[in-house]
């Protein structure tokens, strides 16, 4: 008999950026970031055990993936299998979909690794509750799988601290509002392109720690940032937030820019959705821009303003389309049972 146990995760958007680690092999942050978890991009991940397979296998949107990836997700399994002290783990069955754009620069490892250690916890262990404990100890192994996915653990606005080297759960997630707790908010998502990106994340930040001069002072600023960024979250300040979330997403870009050889992930419509926010901005529309390890131009609104934000990305030359999005959820355990 197996077990298959499906578990769903929404990816989230950083508002102070996370960029560089102060311990590859835990994978600890150089410094603290601050997300957004949105509903309705989301990773549905379905682990099932079955100690007939020679192997794990991973299908990802119904493809059969192998090498890296699927060397990563066995890795993730055999992490949650020695948390949960279960040793000598079957072979499993991965399969994931998501419901947006993958690996290109929408942070889709976020959602993923969260929801994998979800649906592995419960594959793992029958009668596994999600409870504030289990989320918690669930966050410390996503974020060794990718530093984001800590951060999806949670809904609404999170905080994942830096870590002390060496100390392998010194770098926790913390949620800061709940879904509900600031409604008004939203993320318009300017699609730029559906490929997956040149330099994924992990290694665009081990570059950019490595050789930019700018790495240094770009960690420098981070305490500031976040300090700024919880006040104005406390305060339900959006003029205060999106200040910080424009200069942290732009700090972070400026040290992979200053890189050797450079780290690029804005293109033309990265700039020109900046520059199509400000001028919305000028005219007294709420719109902050961030970016990631990708093209996509992305911003901060209100419900309100979410519309005239949209058109305005939609409108740059090289958006493709637009994505809206609310405070979402945290990781949840759809279906577990013996199949
Ligand atoms: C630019 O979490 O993908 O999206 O820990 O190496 O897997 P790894 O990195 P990852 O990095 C996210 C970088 C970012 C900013 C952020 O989400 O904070």
């Amino acid at each position: 008999m197996t077990v298959g146990v499906v578990a769903e995760a929404n990816t989230n958007i950083a508002l102070v950026k996370y960029w560089g680690k102060n311990d590859e092999e835990y994978n600890l942050p150089a410094v603290p970031s601050l997300s957004l978890t949105l509903q309705g991009l989301r990773t549905r991940t379905e682990v099932r055990l079955d100690p007939a397979l020679p192997a794990d296998r991973l299908l990802l949107n119904e493809s059969d993936v192998t090498g890296e990836p699927l060397a990563k997700v066995s890795r993730h399994l055999d992490r949650v299998a020695r948390f949960l002290g279960v040793s000598d783990r079957p072979r499993a069955w991965v399969r994931s979909d998501n419901n947006f754009p993958t690996a290109a620069g929408l942070a889709s490892s976020a959602s993923a690794f969260a929801a994998l250690s979800v649906a592995a916890a419960g594959a793992l262990r029958p009668g596994f509750v999600l409870d504030d404990v289990s989320r918690a100890q669930l966050a410390v192994l996503a974020r060794q799988g990718s530093g984001s996915a800590a951060r999806s653990l949670y809904g609404g606005i999170v905080l994942l601290g830096t870590g002390t080297p060496g100390q392998c759960d010194s770098a926790r997630a913390t949620p800061v509002l709940g879904t509900d707790d600031w409604p008004d908010l939203r993320m318009v998502i300017g699609v730029a392109s559906e490929a997956a990106k040149d330099t994924g994340s992990t290694d665009g930040m081990r570059h950019t720690a490595a050789t930019s001069p700018y790495f240094a002072p770009f960690v420098a600023a981070a305490p500031t940032d976040l300090r700024q960024a919880m006040a104005a979250v406390k305060a339900r300040d959006l003029v205060a937030l999106g200040a910080v979330v424009e200069r942290s997403a732009l700090r972070m870009h400026a040290s992979a820019l200053a890189a050797d050889p450079a780290v690029v992930y804005l293109r033309g419509a990265t700039i020109e959705g900046l520059h199509a926010l400000r001028s919305l901005r000028a005219r007294g529309v709420a719109a902050y821009f961030t970016c990631d390890a990708g093209p996509h131009p992305k911003a901060l609104t209100t419900a309100r303003d979410a519309d005239a934000v949209a058109a305005a990305l939609a409108a740059v030359p090289g958006v493709l389309r637009t994505l809206v999005a609310a405070p979402g959820p945290g990781a949840r355990l759809i279906e577990a049972g013996a199949q």
